[in-house]
């Protein structure tokens, strides 16, 4: 099935993240170690990145660590830490030749110093690309991101930088600030949860979710996300007849 002339590339969502999950599963069903799939889902972003780039979407963020991530065996999160640091490295010159920019989102001081290193190094590297930004959300959770913005402004307003608290100054405040919303959330392997995600940014998102697994999840998957999400009504608290 040619999905892709499906889409009217015109009207092709902004901002993309996706919740990208069932690597572990994905592992398990071949009999391998969990950090088999993770391996393989390396594969799966190379291949969202291409596909979001054809249908020019502007932002790509993945949820590749979640702070409640830090609580798998030892082994586990070692081992992704060490992928994250080998695909940059790995990875960072072909991306910046297709004019990606990469940027984070989340606690990225509390990443062991080799990843905060192999990021910065890789952000400073990209950071003229204009073709798609990939934003990698690690060390991320949503709660501790909106706990961390009301702490910030909190202290404006005590020192009195600040007299009124608008949605436009916290959503400021979040580490996404300068990212457009996204238009699609996607979650891959058949979870329907958030998991600490985007909560606030969210608000207004198409929401896809697809029982394939991440290590599964190729360009096909991303197209069909998009003909479901174009076949959606985005009412915004409106009625139907104020949309046209
Ligand atoms: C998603 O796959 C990757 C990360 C959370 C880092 P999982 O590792 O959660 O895979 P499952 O859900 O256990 O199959
Ligand atoms: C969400 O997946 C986090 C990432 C994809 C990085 P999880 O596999 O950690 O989520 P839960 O635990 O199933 O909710
Ligand atoms: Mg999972």
């Amino acid at each position: 099935m040619d999905y892709l002339s499906k889409i009217d590339v015109s009207n092709t969502p902004e901002h993309i993240a996706i919740i990208m999950d069932g690597n572990g599963r994905w592992a398990k069903k071949q009999g391998h170690e969990r950090l088999y799939g993770h391996n393989f889902g390396v594969e799966s972003i190379r291949e969202t990145l291409k596909a979001a780039k054809e249908l020019k979407v502007k932002y790509l963020t993945l949820y590749a660590f979640s702070t409640e991530n830090w609580n798998r065996p030892k082994e586990e999160v070692d081992g992704l830490m060490d992928l994250l640091v080998r695909s940059l490295a790995n990875e960072v010159k072909e991306l910046s030749e297709s004019g990606v920019r990469l940027q984070t989102i989340g606690d990225i001081k509390g990443l062991p110093e080799s990843c905060q290193t192999e990021l910065a190094e890789s952000i400073e590297f990209t950071k003229d690309n204009k073709e798609i930004t990939l934003v990698l959300a690690l060390n991320y959770s949503s709660r501790w991101e909106i706990t961390n913005a009301v702490q910030e402004i909190a202290q404006k307003v005590k020192s009195g930088e600040l007299t009124e608290i608008s949605t436009e100054e916290i959503s400021n405040h979040l580490t996404t600030k300068g990212i457009p919303d996204p238009e699609l959330l996607i979650r891959t392997s058949g979870e329907h949860r958030i998991s600490n995600f985007l909560l606030w940014q969210i608000a207004y998102s198409e929401f896809h979710f697809t029982e394939t697994l991440w290590p599964d999840f190729k360009k096909e998957d991303l197209y069909k996300a998009v003909i479901d999400y174009q076949s959606r009504e985005r009412r915004f608290g409106m009625v139907s007849e104020q949309l046209t």
